[in-house]
């Protein structure tokens, strides 16, 4: 099938926008900010990747709920312009997914969920304890996407990862072995996956 986008995202005989089961497996930054109040916030935010290795830049997509809201992540950068992304392991799916319910602002994820912190050497939200790697960020720009036909915000997040924290146990052999990192990742609807089968092709010089 094909379908044109500006015919709306669930042509027949599609039930569901199929977009983020076309591009996946998409891994999942699991970001941390603060208040103006100084508060933690923390949400699951599988609209991320990496842009850059050197210099190291990330970047995420923060997509409103409904007209006129805004992601409290969002919200917090333009106080504290400033992040955290920890990478999700499958050993932390399920308080990952807690912290993605929408609690009010102000509601410290970190404490609602029972998520344990660590904090950060040159930011000033902290990063999750458990994570197995954490990319300590500063806003370096912020692109506005146009907003969806109800009328909904897209804002792109453009980090420069400023900080690395590596859990020493995924080290082995002077490489992060993907193993030992068990990352978890987000498919499409409500699925997730974790490592298949990991290879090594060398590319034609
Ligand atoms: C695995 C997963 C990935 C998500 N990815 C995104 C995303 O990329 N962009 C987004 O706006 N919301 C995403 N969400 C939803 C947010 O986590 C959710 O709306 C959360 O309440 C936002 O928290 P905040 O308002 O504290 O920023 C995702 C949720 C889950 C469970």
């Amino acid at each position: 099938m094909y379908f044109d986008t500006a015919q709306g995202m669930r042509p027949a005989p599609l039930k569901h926008n199929p977009f983020n089961a076309l591009v996946m497996p998409r891994p999942i930054g699991w970001i941390s900010t603060l208040d103006a109040n100084g508060v933690a916030n923390l949400a699951p935010y599988s609209y991320f990747n990496a842009v850059s290795a050197d210099p190291p830049f990330v970047m995420f997509s923060a997509n409103a709920p409904g007209p006129g809201q805004s992601k409290d992540t969002w919200k917090n950068l333009a106080a504290v312009p400033e992040f955290v992304v920890s990478l999700v392991c499958e050993a932390d799916g399920i308080a990952m997914n807690a912290t993605s319910q929408p609690f009010p602002p102000g509601v410290d994820e970190f404490a609602a969920c029972g998520v344990a912190s660590l904090p950060c050497e040159r930011v000033r939200p902290p990063r999750v304890a458990s994570a197995k790697a954490a990319l300590e960020c500063r806003v370096y720009q912020f692109v506005h996407l146009p907003k969806s036909a109800d009328g909904r915000e897209s804002h792109v997040v453009i980090g420069e990862v400023v900080g690395i924290h590596i859990a020493d146990d995924v080290i082995h052999d002077g490489r992060v072995d993907e193993r030992l990192m068990v990352p978890l990742t987000r498919l499409g609807y409500l699925n997730y996956g974790t490592l298949g089968k990991v290879f090594e092709m060398i590319r034609p010089t």
